[in-house]
Parts: structure tokens; sequence; C-alpha cells
């Protein structure tokens, strides 16, 4: 049987390239697998468009990758290990929820830019969606590279930030979002914990910002200080030519680089609109200060 051509097309100058020619729900051999490994090293973002996953499939493909991360939610409300998150107002049972709904206030916590799992003493290496339902209109991902971002800076900043340590906390990041937004056995199970603010890539040692809305404060420093070089260095980081916006299309698997990408919804009218995307995560190697 004749193989597609696996073909490259790069989605903007900083970072993320689309893949086409691979059937990534399919079993993976191991060249195929590092194949992965090098283009999230190489481009931070990766989308295989037109793929036909399940979730049984997701969780082979994930696994191929590392360990599958539990979701902070369900363990810390629940003490229960589940491995899937559902993004969008989908639910298990096929109808949809609405703005007003407390599931759908409580998710706009990832409007801002964030890495999933920065408040985590082990933060996530990927996550992986796959979109089963997207909205006719907005529900964009927006993403940019935190590597691009470090490589922008002056000597000075430079400098000044490599040796810093951020101070990342859940409780901090949902506080933005509502008072009363998170239930307290979740913010008991979540304390802030110590994160690099650059780290490197370990195949290449390139050197990225660490940063987003769970990086509530530097190590050492006060908080208008702290929030100061923070909200400056995101701002910069952040400025609309640095943005990739993934407009997402049913069969699309995204996998993108949380060690040095920050990414936020866009938002959708729920309302209006449905959607569904299922989410796993692959554990990172250690606590970014062991790296
Ligand atoms: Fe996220």
């Amino acid at each position: 049987m004749s193989r597609q051509k696996i073909e490259y097309t790069p989605l903007h100058a900083d970072f993320g390239v689309a893949i086409t020619g691979l059937d990534a729900a399919g079993p993976q051999t191991p060249d195929t697998v590092e194949m992965i490994k090098k283009a999230i090293d190489d481009y931070s973002f990766v989308v295989f468009p037109n793929q036909s996953f399940t979730d049984d499939l997701q969780l082979a493909f994930t696994q191929s990758l590392g360990e599958p991360e539990e979701s902070h939610v369900t363990l810390g409300e629940e003490g229960r290990v589940e491995y899937f998150g559902t993004i969008g107002n989908v639910q298990a049972d096929g109808t949809a929820i609405g703005n007003s709904h407390p599931k759908t206030v409580f998710k706009t916590g990832n409007n801002m830019w964030h890495s999933d799992s920065s408040f985590r003493p082990v933060p996530s290496y990927v996550s992986i969606m796959c979109a089963y339902e997207v909205p006719s209109e907005g529900g964009a991902t927006l993403f940019i590279s935190q590597r691009a971002a470090y490589d922008r800076l002056s000597k000075a900043t430079k400098e000044q930030v490599d040796p810093l340590v951020g101070i990342h906390d859940y409780s901090y990041s949902r506080s933005k979002v509502g008072p009363r937004v998170l239930k307290p056995e979740l913010a008991a199970s979540l304390p802030p914990v110590k994160q690099r603010m650059v780290r490197r890539n370990p195949r290449s040692g390139a050197p990225n910002l660490y940063l987003g809305s769970h990086c509530r404060q530097v190590d050492g420093w006060e908080m208008p200080p702290s929030r100061a070089l923070i909200d400056e260095l995101t701002e910069d980081a952040t400025a609309s030519q640095h943005i990739y916006s993934h407009q997402w299309q049913a069969g699309d698997l995204v996998i993108w680089d949380n060690r040095c990408l920050l990414h936020r919804g866009a938002g959708y009218d729920a309302d209006k609109h449905r959607r569904l995307m299922r989410q796993t995560r692959v554990r990172g190697a250690c606590n970014s200060l062991a790296e």
C-alpha cells in the first residue's frame, strides 16, 4: 500500500505547523512517535487535520507521548483520576449549556493567557485536543510563543529574568474569574508552586519565558514590582502580531507545548452555538526548577 506523503505547512512566523499525510489516530511506530516529539520541540504547536478519533484512540495517542496527566478539577473535587476534560458546552448526555451556567462561567478562566498545569509541582508537557463540534462563529484558541518572546527581549531584560522564579497559584488566577468560583477542596489540593521564569527546551537548549495567568508573583519580591514585571512581559509577549489564532475544524487533532506556549480561548456565544472538544495532557518530566 502506498503511503501518503507527510507534509509540513508552517502556520505563523514564530511557531506552529500543520502536518498532513499521517493517520494520527492509528497505531504509531517508534519512528512516528519520535517524529511527532521532534515536531513539538521544533514548532511548539502541531495540528493534524481531518482525523477520526475516539476517546480510546486519544488516550492511546496520549500514552504514546508519555504519562497522561489527571484532571486537577476531578482529582481535587472528587478525589478521582480522570484523564479527559471537555472543552465547550456539550455535556455527556449530548445537551448544551448556555452562557450563564456556572460551568461556563468557570471555564471563562481559560480566556486568560495561560499554560496548562503551570500551577502543578510537575507542570504539563503537552495538551492534546480533539475537536468534534465547533461553533460557526467564535470559539478560536489563541496561542503565542514564549520562546519568540524571550528572543525579543533586550540583553538587560534577559539578564534580569534569567535567574527569577515565579510563584504559580491556581487560587490567584481563579480569583480573577470571580469570587467563590473555586471549591474549597479544589483550592486546598493545589497550593502555590515555584517554577523557573525562564525554561529551556531539553533537546535544543532554546530558552523561553514561562509565565501565564497562574503566575502570581516573583519569588522573593513584593506584589507591586512582581505584577509590573509579569504584566509588562506578558503584554509584550501577547501583542497582536505575535498571536496565532487557531480556527478549529471538526477532525482537528492539536498538540501544544505547554512548556513554551501561552494560550487562551477567544470566547464564543454558548447560548447560540455548540462546542465539543476533548482534552488530554501529558505530564512533564519534573518541576521546572529541577530541569
Ligand atoms: Fe488551557
